[in-house]
């Protein structure tokens, strides 16, 4: 089942530079789960996984350079939720690298659960804060 949700308006941040990096990431989160489903080639899903990955790194760059310039209060515990995220996708790349189906296919749902959670979550509680702090 292709269940792995794309960007809507509800989702957005108020910064363009982030909504456009988070469309970005749950389109390849759906290309992947696609992918994977319809048992492509592993070298088609290796190269959306580490594009997905690669995306991930520079978004959180991105997300975390906001942090900084705006003096987001919880920069650090974020960047540590993101620090989590890269962990698991490494341990997802390395279950793929292995050929162990099973255990790709357990670590996809983890990633895809955690970037959508992530997304819905900590990134809205940022988004709040700036909404806040354009009111002051
Ligand atoms: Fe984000
Ligand atoms: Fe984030």
């Amino acid at each position: 089942m292709n269940s792995t949700a794309l960007w809507n308006e509800q989702l957005s941040v108020g910064v363009e530079e982030i909504d456009e990096e988070h469309r970005e990431l749950l389109f390849l989160m759906r290309r992947l789960e696609l992918a994977m489903d319809q048992d492509n080639p592993s070298t088609e899903i290796h190269l959306i996984l580490n594009s997905l990955a690669d995306h991930a790194l520079t978004h959180f760059s991105t997300e975390e350079s906001h942090f900084l310039e705006t003096g987001y209060p919880k920069a650090d515990f974020h960047a540590q939720e993101h620090r989590r995220f890269e962990r698991k996708i490494n341990r997802f790349k390395k279950a793929f690298a292995s050929g162990n189906v099973q255990i790709a296919d357990g670590m996809f749902h983890l990633v895809r659960d955690w970037l959508t959670q992530h997304i819905e979550g900590d990134d809205q509680e940022f988004a709040a804060f700036l909404a806040n702090r354009q009111q002051l």
